[in-house]
Parts: structure tokens; sequence; C-alpha cells
């Protein structure tokens, strides 16, 4: 049987214990079980508190107050405590946590798409040959993507078959041929200029169409330009961009805004012209089509085609890359297909 003092003295002592305990305690795992222990349900103080009740109503209000206290002290002792495991254990892990900054990355992430890859490429080899590179909108006025470029108010291609249409009226350009008139209003000439950019076709889509694809437009205007300056500056490009000789022929083509317009083919590049499964045995491929600027374009551009003249070509980018790369679907420029990318 316990009396007062006794389980006074029980107290003090758990107390005296159990702040001994805490000094030594490492980790938040015993750190728990000393709580469950002393303070739990099944804990030191409950086990002191059940020889209450030998004691008269005094004794046991007084021992009430006492153990509440030391409960309360106990408490705050081990929030103190776990607050201090904690802080260490963070200290612990960001110790171990290491980054260099400067290191060197393992694997090279990110890259350029092959279709920028080319198309700067491209760009280089006509800023050699004096060329400027120039832009224009993408959501384009019908005028400079058909009416200036000499297209009739019938032509099929303003057919909405092949345009997407803005509920304002204005247009997706088809073609960066949509920047030679802009490229007019804006440069006197003589100049020589490149157009790099996305275009768009609202039609389906399979291996070899797709509804956005890159051109690159390219115009001279000068005095006397002539076919011959068109051939002698592709031939060059070609030949620069394939790194070998390039045989080039012209046939006729028509197009509105140039006069007269021509298909550019290159000498198969695979068999040398002796025909291959490229060229489908014919020894030429189609490349680009081209032409000398229709008077109607140079006017609409407030050129006098009297004193210039210029020649135009659109180069399908798209096209090129997948060339010099043999890829057999256009649809995977766009398809952001990681392993299609890591590949360039
Ligand atoms: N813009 C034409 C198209 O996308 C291509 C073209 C043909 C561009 C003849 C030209 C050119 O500059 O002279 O189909």
């Amino acid at each position: 049987m316990q009396n007062y003092s006794s389980i006074k003295e029980s107290l003090q002592l758990l107390e005296k214990q159990v702040n001994e305990q805490l000094k030594e305690v490492q980790t938040l795992e015993i750190l728990k079980e000393l709580y469950q222990n002393t303070l739990g349900k099944k804990g030191k103080i409950t086990e002191i508190l059940k020889h209450l009740k030998d004691l008269s109503p005094e004794e046991k209000k007084e021992i009430g107050m006492l153990a509440n206290e030391l409960k309360d002290i106990l408490s705050q002792s081990f929030k103190e405590k776990q607050k201090e495991l904690e802080q260490k254990q963070i200290q612990e892990k960001l110790s171990k946590e290491f980054f260099d900054i400067l290191r060197p990355l393992r694997k090279r992430v990110g890259r350029i798409h092959p279709l920028s890859q080319i198309q700067y490429e491209v760009e280089d080899i006509f800023i050699n040959m004096g060329f400027q590179i120039m832009d224009g909108p993408e959501v384009e006025l019908d005028e400079y993507n058909f009416g200036k470029l000499n297209f009739t108010d019938d032509h099929p291609a303003r057919d909405m078959q092949d345009t997407f249409w803005t509920e304002e009226g204005f247009l997706l350009r088809t073609h960066t041929s949509s920047v030679q008139v802009r490229a007019m209003e804006i440069l006197k000439p003589p100049f020589k200029i490149i157009v790099p950019g996305r275009v768009f076709r609202y039609e389906e889509t399979d291996a070899s169409h797709e509804n956005t694809f890159y051109q690159l437009e390219g115009m001279m205007v000068d005095k006397n330009v002539s076919t011959a300056h068109l051939i002698y500056i592709m031939k060059t490009f070609l030949s620069t961009f394939f790194e070998k000789d390039v045989t080039v022929r012209l046939r006729p083509g028509y197009f509105p805004f140039v006069e007269p317009g021509f298909e550019l083919d290159i000498q198969c590049l695979i068999c040398a012209g002796k025909g291959c499964q490229v060229c489908k045995y014919s020894g030429w491929v189609e490349l680009l089509p081209c032409g000398l600027i229709h008077p109607n374009v140079l006017k609409a551009g407030n050129i006098d085609p009297e004193k210039w003249t210029g020649f135009a070509f659109g180069m399908g980018l798209s096209r090129l890359v997948m060339m010099r790369h043999s890829i057999e679907d256009i649809r995977h420029f766009l398809s952001g297909n990681i392993r299609f990318l890591e590949q360039f």
C-alpha cells in the first residue's frame, strides 16, 4: 500500500528519470516510445496514480495537482526534444545532399529540332551569298497571300478546302510567298531576301502531307535579273547544301505570281541520274518551284517592272530535311515524339 509521500516521491523520481532519459534519446522513434511509457495511457504516470485510491480526498487533490503539473512539464520537455531531433534530421539530410551546379550533364538534354538545324544551315548559305532574312505574319490578309500575288478571284487555291480562315476574315498563310509583296513595300530594290517560316493548309494528313509545314521563300530583285541568275543561285545553294556538284534542270510550271514559272529538278544524288528507287527510276528529283516575278506582283509592291526584274523560289524546308535524313513521314516533325527527336 502506498501513502501520500511515497506517491509524491515516485512522481518526483519519475521526473528526474525521464529528464535523464530524454538527454540520451537520439531518434524520434525512441522518443515516441519513451513518451508512451511515460505519458501514455498505460504509462508510468497512470501507473503511479492508480494508488490514489488509498489516499484521503485532500491528499488526492494535492497529488492530482502535482501529477498535472508534472504532465505539463514533461509534455513541454518532450516537445522540445522532438523539435531538436527533427532539426537534427533535416541537417543530416541536407549535409548528405550535394548539388554541383557546374557539373557537366552526363547526358545531353534538349536539342535543336531537325527542322531548325537545317533552317539555320540554309540561312547561313544564303547569307553568304548576300541575302537578308525576313519574316512575316502567319495570320495574314487575303491580299498578301493571294490578291497581290496575281491570284484571280476564282483561283482554286483560294478554295475553302485549302485555306484556314479565321472568323474575322483573316487566313493562315498557305505559303511564304505571302511575304513577297510585304518585302517589296519595305525594301528598296535592289535586294535579295529569304523568308523561312511556317505555313498552313487545310488538308488531310498522310506521310507526305501535314496541315502545318515549313517553307523557305527566296526572292531577288535587281536590274536585268534573268533565269540564268536564278539557276546560278540555286545551283550554288544546292551544291553547298548537299556538299557535291548538283545538276539541275527546269521544267515549265504554272504559278500566278511568276512568269515564266518553273519546276526545278535536281539530278538524283543517290544514283547520279542512272535511275533508282528514290527517283522512281527517272534520274531526277523534283525539288522546288520558281520563276521570274510577274510584273503585276512587282507593281503591287510599288516596284516599276520596266526598271526592275526579279526571281523567286519556294523551297519546301520540311521536304529538304526529309531528304537529308531519309525521314519517311512528315508527321514526325510535329509529333513531339522524343524518340524521333533524340536521333538528331
Ligand atoms: N508558294 C508556292 C507554293 O507554296 C511555291 C512557289 C512557287 C514559290 C513558285 C515561289 C515561286 O516563289 O516562284 O506552292
